[in-house]
C-alpha cells in the first residue's frame, strides 16, 4: 500500500504568516494563519516593512502551532512547499529562507510554489479537478484568467492591464472612508444599495480576456468629487452597489465567454475577491444556465493561507519538481 504523503506549506507573500500540513494533496491536516491586518489598518494598506517584521516574529510560532495541531513530527513530512512569488519581496524572503533552512536541517525536498497556483489549488481541497478547467483569480494583487489542461500546467489567457480587482475595491473603499481591506465593506454596502450610477465597463478589444479597472476607479473618484463640489449627497450604498455591479459584470462576462470559448469542463474562482457575494451570485447564475460546474472555495480558503501552497506543492512534488538551495523570492514571478 502506498504511504500517505504529507506536505508542509509555508506562505508569507503579503500580510499573512501561514503554515499548513496537507495530506495527499487534498486533505487539510492543519491550516494556521496569523493575520497582520490590524497592524496595517491604520495605514490604509499593507506596509511592506511592517509585513516583513511581523513575518519574522510569527514564522516560528506559526510552525510550532501547525505541528502541535497536526500531532505529526518531522519524520512524517515528505516535502516543504513555499511561496516563491509573486508578492512583497521582503515578506516572501522570510518564508523562502525559513523553508530553505528547514529543508536543509531536516533533509527534506524543497518545492517553490507560485502564489496563484496556490490560490487555484485551494479549490482541490474541496473537490477534484476535471480538465480543461478555467480559473478566475481575483485578489488584492491579481486579476487573471488561467486555463489548465492538466495538473500543474498553467496558461494565462487574460490579466489586468492596470489595477487588480481587489485593489480597485480597496481604493474605492478608501474614498468612502471605509477601513482596510475595503472589499468586504463595499460588498456589505452594495447589498443595501441600488446600481443606479452608470459607471463604465472596460470590455477592451473584441475577444480580449484582459481586464482594466483603473478607468472605473477614476470614474468613481470623479463622481464622488463632483458631487461634493456641488454640495450634493450621494448614497454610499448606491456608489458601492454601482461600482460593484461594474466589476462583477466584467469579471463574470469575461469568465463566461472564456469558459465557452475554451470549452472547459470546470470553472473555479480563487483569491480574496472570490468572497464577494455579488460576484458569487452572478457567476452561479451564469454557469448554472450552461451546466458548467463552478467551484467556489469557502471563505477561509479564498484568502491567503498555506494549505493552498501545500496543495499546489503536492502536485509539483508528484511531478518531480524540486527547488535548489538557490531558490529565491521573486516579486514578479510568472506562472508556468
Ligand atoms: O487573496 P487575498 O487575501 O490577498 C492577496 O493575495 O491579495 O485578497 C485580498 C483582497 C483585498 O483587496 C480585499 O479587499 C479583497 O480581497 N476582498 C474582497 C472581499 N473580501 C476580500 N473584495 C470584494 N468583496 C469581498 N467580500
Ligand atoms: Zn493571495
Amino acid at each position: 500500500m502506498k504511504k500517505d504523503q504529507y506536505i508542509l506549506g509555508i506562505e508569507t507573500s503579503c500580510d499573512e504568516t501561514a503554515v499548513a500540513i496537507v495530506k495527499n494533496g487534498t486533505e487539510i491536516i492543519t491550516n494556521v494563519v496569523a493575520s497582520q491586518i490590524d497592524s496595517h489598518k491604520r495605514f490604509g494598506g499593507v506596509v511592506p516593512e511592517i509585513a516583513s517584521r511581523h513575518h519574522v516574529e510569527q514564522i516560528t510560532i506559526t510552525l510550532e502551532e501547525a505541528f502541535q495541531q497536526a500531532k505529526l513530527g518531522w519524520e512524517d513530512i515528505d516535502a516543504i512547499a513555499v511561496t516563491e512569488g509573486p508578492g512583497l519581496v521582503g515578506a516572501l524572503l522570510i518564508g523562502v529562507n525559513a523553508a530553505k533552512a528547514l529543508a536543509f536541517a531536516k533533509n527534506k525536498p524543497l518545492v517553490g510554489v507560485h502564489h496563484i497556483a496556490g490560490h487555484i489549488y485551494a479549490n482541490r481541497l474541496e473537490q477534484a479537478f476535471t480538465f480543461p478547467l478555467l480559473a478566475l483569480i481575483v485578489s488584492g494583487g491579481h486579476t487573471e484568467l488561467v486555463l489548465m489542461k492538466d495538473h500543474g500546467h498553467y496558461e494565462v489567457i487574460g490579466e489586468t492591464r492596470d489595477d487588480a480587482a481587489g485593489e480597485a475595491f480597496d481604493k474605492v473603499a478608501r474614498m468612502l472612508h471605509l477601513p482596510y481591506p475595503g472589499g468586504p465593506h463595499i460588498d456589505r454596502l452594495a447589498a443595501k444599495g441600488k446600481d443606479e450610477i452608470p459607471f463604465p465597463r472596460a470590455w477592451l478589444e473584441q475577444g480580449s480576456f484582459d481586464f482594466s479597472f483603473s478607468g472605473l476607479k477614476s470614474a468613481v473618484i470623479n463622481t464622488i468629487h463632483n458631487a461634493k463640489q456641488r454640495g450634493k449627497h450621494l448614497s454610499e450604498e448606491n456608489i458601492a452597489a454601482s461600482f460593484q455591479a461594474s466589476v462583477v459584470e466584467v469579471l463574470s462576462k469575461k469568465t463566461y465567454d472564456a469558459a465557452v470559448y475554451y470549452n472547459v469542463k470546470q470553472v473555479i474562482i480563487a483569491g480574496g475577491v472570490a468572497a464577494n457575494k455579488g460576484l458569487r451570485a452572478s457567476l452561479e447564475r451564469k454557469f448554472t444556465d450552461v451546466d458548467i460546474p463552478l467551484l467556489i472555495p469557502p471563505l477561509n480558503l479564498c484568502t491567503d493561507n498555506a494549505a493552498m501552497i501545500a496543495a499546489a506543492g503536492s502536485v509539483a512534488y508528484d511531478q518531480g519538481r524540486r527547488s535548489g538551495w538557490d531558490l529565491n523570492a521573486d516579486p514578479s514571478l510568472l506562472i508556468k
